[in-house]
């Protein structure tokens, strides 16, 4: 058992203290965050780190030469294909701010006050009414209500996940909605409807829209859906196909959305996998009538960047994205856009592993002990050449009842070869950190 001196550098302190206000029980002082250059009033729903912050404002999609940016590009000149009277039908919003209330990232999309993706273990919020967006869609009301019809929305957006080649706490999403009034969704069929006969588009509010219908909302016609779903699913399967190649193979699976219904998620079968690219579906009625447009039908979609960008490069790592190793870059320079271009590892630095093995205090258990704070302390100290941290062993002490925990901390650096000397430093601090923040007791 080792018992670990309390020196800690200043950038972990402040990782520390963080943690312990989120943890303190006593009243918590009036103090403000700092996000993106503007003042926020904290409290006890703040979780957003300094080191996440600092990710702001990087723009990977934006940024020349950059797979992801590459990716951006590639779909966007796909949605500009389709035009109408001569134009371009989608427009394209790049550069929308990644601060959003609550209300844009859940309540506009009829995201219930109890749903599991609102959970402070899973977002970062900046205050009970603020937070950095979980997903793209966070804007598809606010576009709607500036009276758009057919739009993209691109950006980055932020998740608290565990760590590993294939998640990271930023990624970038592209979202779309297309919506078409009667005229343009018939337009030589005068007689179909996009509504049933109940739905009055004047009095919207009247009907009581559901979902009880696997293959429609209670509102729409059978036929608007349908056309409408033909449509989508053609535009997605375009895209693909432009992405990957035409003999690319796809499915559809069903889904679950609040915000659209129905629902479905596009596989791709990918190195002899099927890989999830997307999810989408035919966009809820209210939240259209909410935002303006009672006379639409709309679908909505969304996509990873990343994992696309990974998959068609073959990246290996999603930590390359944000590598201002030069080795990564120019190997997407000046290239034609639909050109194949195949990642090549500069080369495979080894990993070191330590395990780190601690007692929990009497109040906490193994299934109160939060994870996703845990791991978030390890990457505020160990930075990047964190590369996994996994559960290895669990157990109770048979007579004191205490609970043990013992998490592998996967260390590699993407550029060089660490040391073990160095790697033990680092975990060091992370031992000393852990055990201030959490209360434990290094064994
Ligand atoms: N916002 C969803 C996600 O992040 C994707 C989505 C967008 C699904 C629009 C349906 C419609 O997973």
């Amino acid at each position: 058992m080792t018992w670990l001196p309390l020196k800690l550098k200043t950038y972990q302190l402040k990782t520390v203290y963080s943690l312990l206000n989120r943890y303190s029980t006593a009243a918590k002082a009036l103090t403000t965050v700092n996000v993106n250059g503007k003042a926020f009033e904290a409290d006890d729903y703040t979780n957003i780190t300094p080191k996440i912050a600092s990710y702001l404002n990087s723009n990977l999609h934006l940024k020349k030469n950059h797979p992801l940016s590459l990716v951006r590009q590639r779909i966007v000149n796909y949605f500009y294909t389709f035009r109408y009277a001569g134009n371009p039908e989608f427009s394209v919003y790049d550069n929308l701010n990644p601060v959003v209330s609550t209300k844009q990232n859940f309540d506009d999309l009829l995201i219930s006050l109890d749903h599991v993706s609102r959970a402070k273990s899973d977002c970062y919020y900046i205050n009970r009414g603020m937070l950095l967006r979980a997903h793209m869609t966070a804007h598809q009301s606010e576009l709607l209500r500036s009276g758009l019809n057919n739009f993209l929305m691109i950006g980055d957006v932020y998740r608290r996940d565990e760590i590993d080649s294939t998640h990271f706490p930023v990624f970038h999403q592209v979202d779309a909605v297309r919506s078409l009034h009667k005229e343009r969704l018939f337009p030589n069929q005068p007689d179909l409807e996009i509504f049933e006969p109940q739905y009055d588009t004047k009095n919207p509010f009247t009907f009581k829209n559901t979902i009880s219908d696997p293959m429609k909302q209670s509102c729409h016609t059978l036929e608007a859906t349908k056309v409408m779903e033909t449509q989508l699913k053609n535009h997605l399967i375009g895209m693909v196909k432009t992405l990957f190649g035409k003999d690319i193979k796809h499915r559809w699976v069903d889904a679950y959305f609040p915000f659209t219904h129905p629902s479905w998620e596009l596989e791709i079968f990918y190195e002899n996998k099927w890989m999830e690219v997307l999810g989408c579906g035919i966009v809820r009625n209210e939240i259209l009538v909410n935002a303006g447009p009672s006379n639409t039908i709309a679908y909505a979609f969304g996509l990873g960047l990343e994992r696309l960008a990974m998959a068609l490069y073959k990246i290996p790592d999603i930590r390359l994205m944000w590598s201002n190793d030069s080795g990564f870059l120019t190997q997407f320079e000046n290239k034609d856009l639909d050109a194949k271009i195949t990642y090549k590892p500069v080369s495979s630095y080894p990993q070191c592993t330590n395990d780190l093995s601690f007692w929990l205090p009497e109040n906490l258990s193994i299934d109160t002990f939060m994870n996703n704070d845990f791991y978030e302390l390890v990457r505020g100290i160990g930075g990047d050449i964190v590369e996994q941290v996994k559960l290895k062993d669990k157990f109770v002490h048979p007579k004191t009842k205490k609970h043990s925990l013992c998490y592998s901390i996967v260390y590699r650096h993407l550029e060089r070869t660490l040391t073990q000397e160095e790697v033990n430093r680092i975990h060091k601090d992370i031992e000393v950190a852990v055990a201030t923040a959490f209360n434990v007791v290094i064994r």
